[in-house]
């Protein structure tokens, strides 16, 4: 069986983008694959979380994951944080992973940009200890959204370089993955880019949003004056609400407001409303899960504790192979 591994960084309430990017396919893949889902806590250092904010953001992405269906009997849920053992892969990788290949990441250069005062060594490294969160267990499937793909052809090239140092075919070439022909991207609800957290307020929906508060975001969502000629290409704002609406709506609903857009009789009123009705559709299910979840933590403890146990089996046969194979061997 293959084994699949993905993480989500612990940065507070999981959105629409990780779901239809990443958790849905989790929840679909744990059956067929050997899953490894995890909690990417060292990650989200590189913004100094508070210790205080550190644990709740680790709940409760740990209470999503749960609470989207991720089954603990099925699948390994499992805190970064638990498996030391990804640091010492982490310092391997680190020894040949090189600063201009590093400096050039899209990601890396816009952290840079966009954090200037804070451009941090774990920053600069974040591909290689994400390269390692997948090795670890020789993972071959990686389902990520397609913000990631380039992390993932940097775990490739990390991946195939220790092989070559070491001339062997250790480590396996891992693939980003998605039940879909193209990698998902959510686009956010204000006209730019994709939906995230560091975008600002009202840009992501997430999954603990009440109903009120999903009709809130939507209705504000940044719309144009609309369609002047028929058949017209839609600018990004509105293209971006058709995108979402792709996922979270029936064919048939697309359809039709593709229809009322092409013949410049859309009412974007209309069409947010029916947008924000979907999504809630969509999230109810996973909220109602989520409040249950979170005050039983007796059964967080047991998932974590449980989950710590199979990852750490793995992790320590890989490092241990790993070892032997660098030249650390015993008397
Ligand atoms: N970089 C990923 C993100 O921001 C999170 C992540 C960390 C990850 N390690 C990983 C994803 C390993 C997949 C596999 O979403």
């Amino acid at each position: 069986m293959e084994t699949v591994v993905s993480g989500i960084r612990s940065t507070g309430n999981l959105h629409l983008g990780n779901y239809y990017g990443a958790i849905q396919n989790f929840v679909k893949m744990q059956h067929e694959y050997n899953c490894y889902f995890f909690i990417a806590d060292w990650h989200s250092l590189t913004t100094h979380p508070t210790p205080a904010d550190m644990h709740a953001n680790v709940k409760q992405v740990l209470v999503e994951y749960l609470a989207a269906g991720i089954d603990p009997e099925v699948a390994t849920i499992y805190l970064q944080s638990d498996v030391p053992e990804t640091t010492e892969l982490y310092l391997y990788l680190n020894m040949n992973a090189y600063l201009g290949e590093l400096e050039r990441s899209t990601s890396f250069k816009d952290k840079v940009r966009a954090n200037p005062e804070n451009v941090n060594a774990g920053l600069l490294t974040y591909p290689v200890l994400m390269a390692a969160d997948i090795i670890l267990h020789k993972a071959t499937k990686v389902p990520v959204g397609k913000d990631q793909e380039q992390h993932l052809e940097m775990a490739r090239t990390f991946s195939n370089r220790f092989n070559r140092l070491y001339n062997n075919e250790y480590f396996p070439e891992p693939y980003a993955f998605s039940f879909s022909e193209n990698l998902v991207k959510i686009p956010g609800l204000d006209g730019k880019g994709k939906m995230g957290k560091s975008e600002g307020e009202g840009n992501a929906v997430y999954l603990s949003d009440s109903q009120e508060v999903i009709r809130k975001k939507v209705m504000k969502a940044v719309t144009d004056s609309g369609p002047t000629t028929e058949n017209q290409e839609k600018p990004v704002e509105i293209q971006n609400l058709f995108d979402i609406m792709k996922v979270v709506s029936t064919a048939d609903t697309y359809m039709h407001f593709d229809g009322l857009y092409n013949k410049c009789q859309i009412r974007y009123g209309d069409l947010k409303k029916q947008l924000a009705e979907d999504i809630n559709l969509a999230v109810a299910p996973i909220r109602e899960r989520i409040n249950d979840i979170a005050n039983n933590s007796e059964y967080l403890r047991k998932v974590a504790a449980h989950g710590a146990e199979k990852a750490r089996e793995s992790a320590q046969k890989t490092i241990r192979e790993v070892r032997e194979i660098i030249g650390f061997r015993s008397f």
